[in-house]
């Protein structure tokens, strides 16, 4: 798949996206979202034999700016509508994925790139790293679910303080709030860091970790009982071979041999 403002690599066994409009410091305009919608389709559609993804931003300023300011005129509520839900659904498809996505945040992560960011299962910041919801410096409010999202990762306290007043937090700051996970030197140990972890998962029942994803996002949505919802994950995990073979692998005192389903 060959793409303008993204880079789409697969990999041996992962994805990697990246936001490619350096000069721009990764911009989002409606452009590259079109064309992040269409990749995450794909992989979506394509799980099997793959165990994470990784997405970041080109160059080393920057992953994502936030959105395009320049798309911003003329907006009427029509289009300002359609332009949130567009953000909306892409960034639900993100983090609805049943593979770990984990954001390598390499500069700036602003405005729509820190909600980019949110919609990451997991986030390692370089140590450039800087976070900000600067949307009221531009008299709107974050609408890529920054408000929703910000909030559930860093709790109201810190996340109404910092899109109130836009301040720009740095990757340290960022790592206490709990906003990111870990912190590397630069983009190369976070990029080796992030395949760490999917080898990790790789080694784990890909319908657990399925299903780990999916129970975990029932939490923050309000039409589920994520406690029903883990019931219901946790008998379809039992139903599957590699449950068994997990359990026999423990008792024979080897490593499990998962397939998924
Ligand atoms: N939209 C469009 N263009 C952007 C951009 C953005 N969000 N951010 C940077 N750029 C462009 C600049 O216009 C500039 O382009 P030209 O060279 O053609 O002039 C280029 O990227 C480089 O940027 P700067 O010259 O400004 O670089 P700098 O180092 O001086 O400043 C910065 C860096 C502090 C990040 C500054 O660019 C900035 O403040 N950018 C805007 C950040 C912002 O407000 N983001 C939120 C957008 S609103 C949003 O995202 C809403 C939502 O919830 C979806």
């Amino acid at each position: 798949m060959n793409f303008k403002n993204l880079i789409f690599s697969i990999e041996e066994d992962f994805y990697l996206i990246k936001i490619n409009r350096p000069k721009k410091l990764n911009a989002l305009n409606q452009d590259t979202l079109s064309e992040l919608k269409k990749c995450i389709e794909y992989i979506r559609n394509n799980t099997k034999g793959f165990y994470g993804v990784i997405i970041t931003g080109e160059g080393e300023k920057s992953f994502v700016a936030g959105a395009d300011i320049k798309e911003f005129i003329g907006l009427d509520d029509k289009i300002s509508k359609s332009f949130c839900e567009n953000g909306h659904n892409i960034f639900n498809s993100i983090e609805n994925l049943s593979i770990p996505v984990i954001g390598i945040i390499n500069g700036y992560a602003l405005g729509g790139g820190c909600e980019l960011s949110l919609s990451c299962h997991i986030r390692i910041a370089t140590k450039n790293a800087k976070f900000s919801q600067p949307e009221v410096n531009l008299g709107i409010i974050p609408g890529y679910g920054g408000t929703q999202r910000l909030t559930q990762v860093i709790g109201k306290s810190r996340a109404i303080e910092m899109m109130l007043t836009a301040e720009m937090i740095d990757a340290e700051k960022a790592f206490n709030f709990g906003l990111v996970n870990h912190i590397a030197e630069d983009y190369d140990k976070a990029y080796d860091k992030a395949k760490n972890i999917i080898a990790t998962v790789k080694r784990k029942g890909p319908d657990a970790i399925k299903n780990v994803i999916k129970s975990v996002n029932a939490f923050y949505d309000n039409d589920k009982n994520g406690f029903k919802e883990e019931i219901k994950l946790f008998v379809d995990c039992t139903n599957t071979e590699d449950f068994k073979e997990g359990v026999k692998a423990f008792l024979e005192k080897r490593c499990p041999s998962f397939k998924g389903k």
